[in-house]
């Protein structure tokens, strides 16, 4: 065989066979990548970061979204390659808006230490949380811009620009209307969004957005349910040439309408938080949350894309939410510490299948739980008096399951009594007199779950700066003081 042949031979395999190859190996990593998650912190009892990490190892994810670089969770994530989204909290936003010197040094301390062979593979960075949601008033809307300009010049600064991309995760209250192609950003917001699109296309940024049909059926009773799924409606929208079959559709749709109509309807779009919760209301329930997050999983892996960008899904896709946030806020809902995949254990709440290679969800190993004890109701007291307790347990603890629609609605008057003791218990880290109650609290060793409510045992490590002392120091001296006590008789 002469070298020309040879040559031939070679081009032909090269041509051919490479480009199949690069095709198959582009749609699996296509389809291998599109779902990530978002990872909040904000719980009484947290898993070690290094047990999400092999949670998320386990389960094939490989893009991770979170609210906060906070240390511990960053270095648990170095060298696991998974693709991290890091984000700036809105609280953040003023002081990185007005100075340069806060930006070099936030892109130092939370970026450029972790990049670099065995670190972070930090892909985006997401300058302030939803800032320009209805409900804030505009107050973190002038810092946004100048907090981008200067960040990006940190980051050129640290020969991380071509790499690392800033973006800005909206709310869908961003924009509005009626029918997807009418759709445009808030008039209020009309300048902001088109400095903030412009800025976003020049770096080759994506447009990120948080898309919540739960949100819409929550706070609306004529929201047709049906039209919140995946599964066919009867509720279909109908706008000009096109069809909708779901909310999550309609909504993507209004979003490229209002890109459109800027000048950037070609703009990328990244869906930065979308999920369903399983407790605490109405519609939050396990089968919900199943049939919706499957059902959408399913639809973007398909690639159908929307009316508005056929064959085009969403770039990616970040669930919310990972694990359960047990001391998140309730003021938008008691659902809102319940949108876990996970529970804040890191146990799966229902079959999933997140298209990454695994059928289901895989539990966290390794969870390192406080005993399985109890605190519940005295059955031979007289409980009349409990009021002022329940409302100190539940003012802290977390009780949103006891709510109307929650897994824990039914099960009387005795076992809310018991389900308040018993939160406010295992967040006090089980210290024996955190289940006193004036003797109206006993430890038990039965598990005191009913059905679906389940009375949780708290894992041992806290995050809760208020908690921390309390719960380190406490139970060690109790230990101490009893032994001693036991010593002396
Ligand atoms: C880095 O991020 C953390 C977590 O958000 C924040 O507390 C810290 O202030 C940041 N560092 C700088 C220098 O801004
Ligand atoms: C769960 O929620 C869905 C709507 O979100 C509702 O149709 C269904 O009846 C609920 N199931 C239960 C068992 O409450
Ligand atoms: C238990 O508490 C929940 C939430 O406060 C309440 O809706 C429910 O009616 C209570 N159940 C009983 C039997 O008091």
């Amino acid at each position: 065989m002469n070298q020309t042949k040879m040559f031939e031979l070679r081009a032909r395999f090269t041509a051919a066979d490479l480009l199949s190859l690069l095709l198959i190996l582009s749609s699996y990593l296509k389809a291998e990548s599109a779902i990530g998650v978002n990872w909040g912190t904000i719980s009484f009892h947290r898993l070690k970061p290094s047990t999400v990490v092999d949670l998320l190892n386990d389960n094939r994810v490989q893009k991770v979204k979170l609210f906060e670089a906070e240390p511990d969770v960053m270095k648990a994530l170095m060298g696991s390659g998974i693709q991290v989204m890091v984000g700036i909290p809105n609280e953040m936003l003023a002081s990185l808006s007005s100075s340069t010197l806060a930006s070099d040094l936030w892109v130092r301390q939370n970026v450029s230490r972790y990049t670099g062979k065995g670190g972070i593979d930090i892909r985006y960075v997401a300058v302030g949380n939803e800032p320009f949601l209805s409900s804030y008033s505009g107050q973190y809307e002038s810092y946004v811009m100048p907090a981008l300009l200067n960040l990006q010049q940190s980051l050129a600064k640290a020969n991380l620009a071509g790499y690392v991309k800033l973006v800005v995760p909206c709310n869908a209250d961003a924009y509005e209307s009626d029918l997807p192609s009418q759709g445009a950003f808030r008039p209020e917001l009309a300048q902001v969004m088109t400095q903030l699109v412009s800025f976003l296309n020049t770096i080759g940024s994506p447009f990120v957005v948080n898309i919540y049909p739960f949100l819409s059926l929550y706070g609306n009773s004529d929201f047709p349910q049906d039209y919140a799924f995946f599964e066919g409606t009867t509720h279909a929208v109908t706008d000009g040439p096109n069809v909708y079959y779901n909310a999550f559709d309609g909504n993507f749709d209004t979003l490229v309408a209002a890109l459109n109509k800027i000048g950037y309807g070609q703009m990328p779009i990244v869906i930065g938080e979308v999920g369903w919760p399983t407790d605490g209301a109405i519609g939050a329930n396990l089968t919900a949350a199943r049939v919706f997050n499957q059902g959408l999983i399913n639809h973007v892996l398909s690639n159908k894309g929307t009316p508005l960008r056929p064959g085009v899904p969403p770039m990616d896709i970040y669930l919310f939410s990972l694990l359960d946030e047990g001391a998140k806020s309730i003021l938008p809902g008691a659902f809102e510490r319940h949108w876990g995949i996970f529970s804040f254990d890191g146990q799966a709440k229902y079959p999933l299948n997140l298209g990454l290679g695994n059928r289901l969800l895989k539990n966290a190993k390794n969870v390192q739980y406080l005993p399985s004890r109890w605190c519940v109701a005295n059955p031979s007291t007289d409980l009349s008096d409990v009021t002022n307790h329940m409302k100190l347990a539940c003012g802290v603890a977390d009780c949103t399951t006891l709510n109307y629609g929650g897994s824990c609605n039914g099960i009387g008057a005795k076992g809310n009594i018991s389900y308040a003791f018993n939160s406010y218990y295992q967040l006090q880290m089980q210290n024996s007199q955190s289940c006193d109650f004036d003797g109206l609290g006993m430890v038990t060793f039965l598990d005191p779950s009913v059905g679906d409510c389940r009375f949780l045992v708290g894992v041992t490590d806290v995050k809760s700066s208020s908690f921390r002392p309390v719960c380190r120091w406490a139970i060690p001296w109790v230990l101490i003081l009893w032994g001693f006590w036991v010593f002396v008789i």
